[in-house]
């Protein structure tokens, strides 16, 4: 079993949705039984807060359904998860802050997309509704590509 955890600032926007999307492609990859993931963000304004609601609405306008409650990154969190995924540069950079026992695998969420090698998840949370739609494009592609990337057999 290897254990995947997407992280953000707040929570409530680009991690849940990386989550979700990630577990829809172990579904449909049938690996249920090969991976687990979760999500959490660097901040802690969300704790139990549900996904941004217009995530939530762009998603299901794209055929996905989810919910999260938001929770903040733990020390814990490193020794658990065996892969740590950030949104983008700053959320890196505050997971290395708190990463005292040099975590082997943190990595940014599109080193696995294409169409954007390296390029932060930008956040959604003051712009418009393309940008929860180009967020949503982003982690669908992203995702898949990190579940073909990751080892099952060790
Ligand atoms: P997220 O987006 O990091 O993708 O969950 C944000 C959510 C909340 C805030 C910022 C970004 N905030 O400032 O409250």
């Amino acid at each position: 079993m290897k254990k995947v955890l997407f992280v953000c600032l707040g929570n409530i926007c680009r991690s849940p949705l990386a989550e979700a999307l990630f577990r829809k492609h172990v579904e449909e990859n049938n690996l249920l039984d090969k991976f687990d993931c979760d999500s959490c963000g660097t901040a802690a304004y969300h704790i139990g807060a549900p996904p941004d609601e217009r995530s939530v609405a762009n998603a299901l306008e794209n055929g996905l359904a989810y919910t999260h409650s938001g929770r903040k990154l733990t020390k814990q969190d490193f020794e658990e998860f065996d892969y740590i995924i950030a949104m983008d540069d700053e959320n890196l950079s505050n997971i290395q802050h708190v990463n005292f026992n040099n975590h082997p695998h943190i990595y940014k969420m599109r080193k696995f997309d294409m169409e954007g090698l390296n390029q932060d998840v930008p956040d959604p949370y003051y712009g418009g509704a393309q940008g929860f739609q180009d967020v949503f494009d982003i982690l669908d592609r992203a995702t898949l590509h990190l579940l073909k990337e990751i080892p099952t057999s060790i």
